[in-house]
């Protein structure tokens, strides 16, 4: 894994010489750049797509990252690397049932509406996350609400009339259902419950994306579930539901991978960019478009080893370039942007530095290895 990384650097170093005259030659009028660094064959030109969004763009994709408390902390420097980098916003948290729907029909966008206004005015399109998931940031009207089937369906109609309503012809893509499947394959009810299944049985997913349609047409209409990049019986869940979908007219315009990687001590744990491409491919085939939505690798921390740093190099590497594989793959979003406010130390203890910028917004070579892969 390691070495493709070497190998690239290998290649670039060696381009860069030939470009400044630096390879030899018999030519004795011919100078070097060391001697002549004014010769225009040895100016070196920072290229105009130095950021993620640029190089992303260059290929038609996004380029985004979620969002949470450190864009409202307001901080100058660290809000200016979000619209410099990213042409994608996500909402980590602020759309999810505790804060967008309090109380029963009470509704707070805020929250959003501040994310959303941020994202326009920096030219970046917005994910929609999440109308339905499980017994996860609810508000507890919903969950201890004892609810009828008839009632329970009704206030997810409601609430996705109105929050989607809400974003009518301003929200690019909706995470409309996140996680339904298990391991293997089945509908999943953690230990903390899923109150939309346990009620409703399966339909509440096609429930859920007929009303999104109807709240707004143009938004695209996305299942989101980690752990998809593998091959394996939850992969093939999703595949029969989009597979389903499609046969009986039920809108759904893509899949979303998550992408959460950890890199174990042996350097495995990221697929390698064959196995993610098929599997993009996979989902091409059915004729829905491919976000990679909550990216990150971690690794064990404090201890990585340079091994392991470079697994996980390599890992960004080839996540970015399976994606730029396949043509319906057009969105790579990074769960956060710096190590600092990722989710990973706090659900898994003794892993983290999964992101792209260190806590003082530093480029990591997890940066250098992603951007390169464009
Ligand atoms: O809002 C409260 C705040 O009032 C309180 O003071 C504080 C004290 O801990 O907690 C705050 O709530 C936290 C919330 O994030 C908002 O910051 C919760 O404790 C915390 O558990 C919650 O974690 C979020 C997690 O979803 C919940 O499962 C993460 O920030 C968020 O990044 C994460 O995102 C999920 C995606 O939605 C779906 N895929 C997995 C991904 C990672 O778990």
């Amino acid at each position: 894994m390691r070495a493709n990384v070497h190998s690239l650097i290998a290649i670039a170093g060696l381009s860069l010489m030939a470009a400044c005259g630096g390879g030899g030659t018999s030519e004795p009028a011919v100078k070097t750049c060391a001697e002549d660094p004014t010769q225009s064959k040895c100016v070196v030109v920072v290229p105009a797509d130095s950021t993620l969004r640029l190089s992303a763009a260059k290929t038609s994709r996004y380029f985004g990252a979620a969002q949470d408390q450190m864009f409202f902390n307001q901080n100058a420097a660290y809000n200016a690397l979000l619209a410099k980098e990213f042409n994608m916003l996500t909402p980590g948290n602020v759309l999810k049932w505790d804060t967008v729907h309090p109380q029963r029909g009470t509704y707070s966008f805020t929250k959003g509406d501040a994310l959303l206004a941020f994202a326009q005015a920096n030219g970046m399109k917005m994910r929609g996350h999440t109308l339905v998931w499980l017994n996860t940031q609810m508000p507890s009207w919903l969950l201890n609400g004892g609810f009828s089937a008839d009632t329970l369906t009704q206030i997810l109609k409601d609430h996705i009339a109105t929050v989607v309503g809400h974003y009518q012809g301003q929200v690019y893509a909706w995470d409309v259902v996140n996680e339904a499947f298990a391991g293997d394959g089945s509908i999943q009810v953690p230990a903390s419950g899923n109150i939309w299944f346990s009620t409703l049985g399966k339909s509440y997913i096609e429930t859920a994306f007929r009303a999104a349609r109807t709240a707004d047409p143009a938004a695209l209409l996305f299942y989101n579930d980690y752990s998809l990049e593998f091959p394996g019986a939850k992969q093939d869940a999703a595949v029969a539901l989009i597979t389903d979908f499609k046969a009986r007219q039920v809108p759904i315009d893509g899949i979303g991978f998550q992408a959460h990687f950890q890199i174990n001590p042996d350097g495995t744990g990221v697929p390698s960019k064959a196995s993610l491409t098929a599997t993009f491919q996979r989902f091409a085939a059915l004729g829905v478009k491919i976000h990679l939505t909550e990216l990150d690798i971690r690794v064990r921390t404090p201890g990585a080893t340079q091994a392991e740093l470079s697994a996980q190099a390599q890992g960004y590497s080839d996540v970015v370039g399976a994606c730029l594989a396949v043509a319906q793959c057009e969105a790579i979003v990074v769960w956060g942007i710096t190590d600092a406010e990722s989710w990973i130390p706090s659900a898994f203890p003794g892993w983290g530095q999964a992101l792209l910028f260190d806590a003082s917004l530093g480029k990591k070579a997890t940066y250098t290895a992603a951007k390169g892969a464009m």
